[in-house]
């Protein structure tokens, strides 16, 4: 089983960090393939948590290269303060490998997304303000600076005042904001290239023969489906694209080579920032999630938004993505509901659907369609196999499993490493 590709099936935070990590033990490479410091990992091994950002979640297990492939958006000066972190904390970082096509996100895009977001004023994203979107329009526009551009001195000038000769004009002439000056921009980016210059790799090569050789490689996402440009609730998205063709663009990995597609997909929903949640709530059922699960943004600390499962939407992701598999992360956040709704369909315009409009405004005002499944009061965090669940818990995953469209192989219970029930191995 050399590739998988292990992904967000809803808006984000469905705990992709604890699923890497979780097979991190057992793969060679984890590979983050799109995204940048706008994700926010979780990961809890034994009494230590860690909170990651740019680095790919196998970073915390010895064995495990952890890869920053080409289609990621770096920012150097976060990637040197996470790498000194986990130093500090006695994590080994050494055999991090980063592609030299990343694209590096500047100061300037920095400013650009938080300059862009002020003047939508109602109409924000809700970004993390990361310079993530703005990033990515370099690179399409061909305007972006990349990893490698920080080896070529006259390279890196040329090119950072070819991207601040057009967005001078804009800053200082649509949001009156000051100039930047190329030359600040470029002797603060070299100031990390000597830093960063060992870790550059060619890492398509290096991932392609790993997979040739038989080794196991893991491809992470970051962010989740519904947060995809093209395949997410467009224009309430991050630039990028997190679903499972992503892994093929964003590391150099064709899809002939992909085995196996896990959907991390939490019990109930979530979303941090601006745009449509069907299944939203806005009462003490919200606010119980929201308490119970932690729901509060690693990146940003904004308070995420609570909503009960949406079958609709995990049924979208197993079609998009070509999910093999689900996580379902998370259950034990639900103990303790009589009754849990899930939502199995949606009302638009009074007819009753059953795939995710294809049109923006029919999704804005889709509404749920509820069924109400019986809920358990007995403590899930130990259970390590699925028949030590309670009846009512097995049957709530068996529904989900059934609205969703993949199996469900794996549970969590907990956040820790051991708090999962195995169901299938992701590694046959
Ligand atoms: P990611 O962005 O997808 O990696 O997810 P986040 O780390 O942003 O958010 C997921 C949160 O849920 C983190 O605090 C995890 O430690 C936690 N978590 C992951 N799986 C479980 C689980 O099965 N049960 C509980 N209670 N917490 C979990
Ligand atoms: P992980 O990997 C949840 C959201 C932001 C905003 C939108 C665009 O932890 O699941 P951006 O800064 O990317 O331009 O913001 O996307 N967003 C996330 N929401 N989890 C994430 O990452 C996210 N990364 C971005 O809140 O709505
Ligand atoms: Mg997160």
């Amino acid at each position: 089983m050399p590739a998988l590709v292990l992904l967000g099936a809803q808006w984000g935070d469905e705990g992709k960090g604890k699923a890497t990590d979780l097979l991190g033990g057992s793969v060679d490479y984890v590979v983050r393939y799109q995204g940048g410091n706008n994700a926010g990992h979780t990961v809890v091994v034994g009494d230590q948590k860690y909170a990651l950002h740019l680095l790919p979640s196998g970073i915390l297990s010895p064995g495990c290269t952890p890869v920053i492939g080409n289609g990621v958006v770096v920012d150097p000066a976060v990637l040197l303060s996470e790498l000194s972190g986990l130093n500090e904390r006695g994590v080994d970082t050494s055999k991090l490998l980063v592609s030299g096509n990343a694209h590096l996100i500047t100061p300037y895009n920095i400013t650009v997304d938080k300059v862009t977001e002020r003047f939508l004023g109602k109409r924000k994203i809700g970004t993390t303000g990361r310079g993530i979107g703005p990033t990515y329009a370099d690179k399409i526009n061909r305007t972006g600076i990349r990893v490698q551009d920080l080896f070529d001195e006259s390279i890196l000038l040329q090119k950072v005042e070819a991207a601040l000769d057009f967005k001078n004009q804009v800053l200082a002439k649509l949001y009156n904001h000051r100039a930047v000056v190329a030359e600040q921009v470029v002797e603060e980016m070299l100031g990390y290239a000597d830093q960063i210059k060992g870790y550059v790799a060619d890492t398509t090569l290096i991932l392609n023969d790993a997979i040739d050789e038989g080794k196991v490689v893991l491809f992470e996402g970051g962010q989740g489906t519904l947060l995809d440009v093209d395949h997410g609730t467009y224009p309430f998205v991050t630039s990028s694209n997190p679903t499972a063709g992503g892994a093929c663009t964003g590391a150099g990995v064709g899809p002939t080579k992909i085995n196996r597609v896990i959907g991390i997909l939490k019990a109930y929903t979530t979303r941090v920032g601006a745009g449509p949640f069907p299944t939203e709530l806005f009462d003490k059922d919200g606010e119980a999630l929201r308490t119970i699960g932690g729901e509060r943004g690693v990146t940003t600390g904004r308070d995420r938004r609570c909503g009960w499962f949406d079958a609709v939407i995990a049924r979208y992701a197993t079609r998009v993505n070509g999910l093999t598999d689900f996580f379902l992360t998370k259950l034990d956040v639900l103990t303790g509901w009589e009754q849990i709704p899930v939502c199995v369909a949606y009302e638009v315009d009074g007819k009753r659907v059953e795939e995710l409009p294809h049109n923006q405004s029919d999704f804005h005002h889709a509404k749920p369609v509820y069924e109400m499944l019986p809920g358990w009061s007995e403590d899930i965090t130990k259970a390590k196999t699925f028949a030590e669940l309670p009846k009512n818990a097995q049957a709530y995953v068996k529904a989900l499993e059934d609205m969703s469209g993949a199996p469900i192989s794996a549970i969590g219970v907990g956040p820790g490493r051991d708090e999962t029930i195995q169901i299938n191995s992701f590694l046959d």
